[in-house]
C-alpha cells in the first residue's frame, strides 16, 4: 500500500490570560505546519525551518516525533509503524510564551491521528497533549480554537471552548529573549493567599463572562493576576510598565503570554498605538522586541492537505 501524507496547521497559543493560571488560554492565527509520513520501518528524518529551526533537536527527542509515539502506543501501533518523515514550517517564536511545544504536540497528534484513521477523539487528544505538556492551557486552545477554558479532573481535561462577542484584537510584544516555561514555573511558590485566590478568581470568572457577551466595561479589570504574574516579574524587565504602556494607549488590558517572556495586550481599537508603546518600553529596558497584531484563530488545528 502506498504511503500516505498528511499536511496540518496548527496555530500558536496565549495560556492565563492573566488571571486563568493554567487553566484558560486563547488561539491565535500565528501557525506552524507538520507534514507527516509515517514509515514502517524505523527511519526517522526531521526537517525544520522558520522559527527556531536551529534549536530543535532532529532525532528521537523531537517532541512532534514523541507526540507521534506516543499516540501510536495508545493506539498499539508502534511496531506497524516505527518511524515517520517529519517536515515543520514554523511561525511560532520559540520559548516565548506562544505556546511553541503545545503546537508541537498537538500538530504531532493531530497528523498521526489522522493516518491512522482518526482512532481518538479530540477529548482523548487533549487528555494525551495535557500528559505530554504537563499542563492544559496552550494544548487545549491548540486544539479547540477560540478562548478555552479546561478543568483537570481526577488527571482528566474537560475542555470547554468559545468565540468572544467582541472583535477583540491581539498585541503581543516579542522580546528577543528565550525564557523556559521551566524556569518561569520554578519561581512560582507552592502556596497562596487567600486573598489573592479570590484576587484570581473574581476576575477570570469577570473575563469568561464578559467576553462571552461581549461586555466591554467589565473587561477594564478582567486581565489582573495575584498568583503568577507577580513572582515572574522580575524575570521580564520592565513588565509591570508594559501592562501598563499598553493599558494607556488604550488597550483593555495586558498580561504576561503563557509563562513569557511575550507580554499580550487585548485591545479593540488603535493596536498599533498598543503595540509601539509595549515594544518601546522593552527598549527602554534595553531589550530589543517586536509585536505581532494577531486575530483569534477559531478553529483550532486543522487539516490542510
Ligand atoms: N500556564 C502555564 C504557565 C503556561 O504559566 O506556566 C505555560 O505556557
Amino acid at each position: 500500500m502506498a504511503e500516505k501524507m498528511i499536511k496540518v496547521r496548527v496555530p500558536g497559543t496565549s495560556a492565563n490570560c492573566g488571571p486563568g493560571f493554567d487553566t484558560i488560554g486563547v488561539a491565535c492565527n500565528i501557525y506552524n505546519e507538520l507534514e507527516l509520513t509515517l514509515k514502517k520501518e524505523p527511519e526517522l528524518k526531521i526537517e525544520i525551518s522558520g522559527e527556531g529551526a536551529a534549536n530543535i533537536p532532529c532525532d528521537s527527542r523531537n517532541i512532534v516525533w514523541r507526540s507521534i509515539h506516543h499516540l501510536l502506543c495508545k493506539a498499539n501501533m508502534e511496531k506497524e509503524y516505527q518511524g515517520a518523515h517529519i517536515k515543520m514550517l514554523n511561525a511560532i517564536p520559540l520559548s516565548r510564551g506562544l505556546g511553541s511545544s503545545a503546537a508541537a504536540i498537538v500538530a504531532g497528534l493531530k497528523a498521526a491521528n489522522v493516518l491512522i484513521g482518526n482512532q481518538f477523539s479530540r477529548r482523548e487528544l487533549l487528555q494525551m497533549g495535557t500528559d505530554l505538556e504537563g499542563h492544559p492551557d496552550n494544548v487545549a486552545p491548540a486544539i479547540f480554537g477560540g478562548f478555552t477554558i479546561t478543568v483537570v479532573h481526577e488527571g482528566q481535561p474537560e475542555c470547554f471552548s468559545f468565540i468572544p462577542k467582541l472583535s477583540l484584537k491581539l498585541v503581543v510584544a516579542v522580546p528577543e529573549f528565550l525564557l523556559s516555561t521551566r524556569a518561569a514555573r520554578s519561581v512560582l511558590p507552592d502556596n497562596v493567599l487567600m486573598k489573592d485566590a479570590v484576587f484570581n478568581i473574581s476576575r477570570a470568572s469577570l473575563l469568561v463572562a464578559a467576553l462571552s457577551r461581549g461586555n466591554k466595561r467589565f473587561l477594564q479589570h478582567a486581565f489582573e493576576d495575584a498568583i503568577h504574574q507577580p513572582y515572574r516579574a522580575k524575570l521580564i524587565p520592565g513588565m509591570y510598565d508594559i501592562i501598563y504602556a499598553a493599558k494607556a494607549a488604550g488597550a483593555l488590558g495586558a498580561a504576561m503570554s503563557g509563562a513569557g517572556p511575550c507580554l499580550i495586550a487585548f485591545t479593540i481599537e488603535n493596536e498599533v498605538q498598543v503595540g509601539e508603546a509595549m515594544v518601546k518600553v522593552f527598549n527602554q529596558h534595553q531589550i530589543n522586541a517586536k509585536y505581532l497584531l494577531l486575530d483569534i484563530d477559531t478553529r483550532g488545528v486543522c487539516i490542510i492537505k
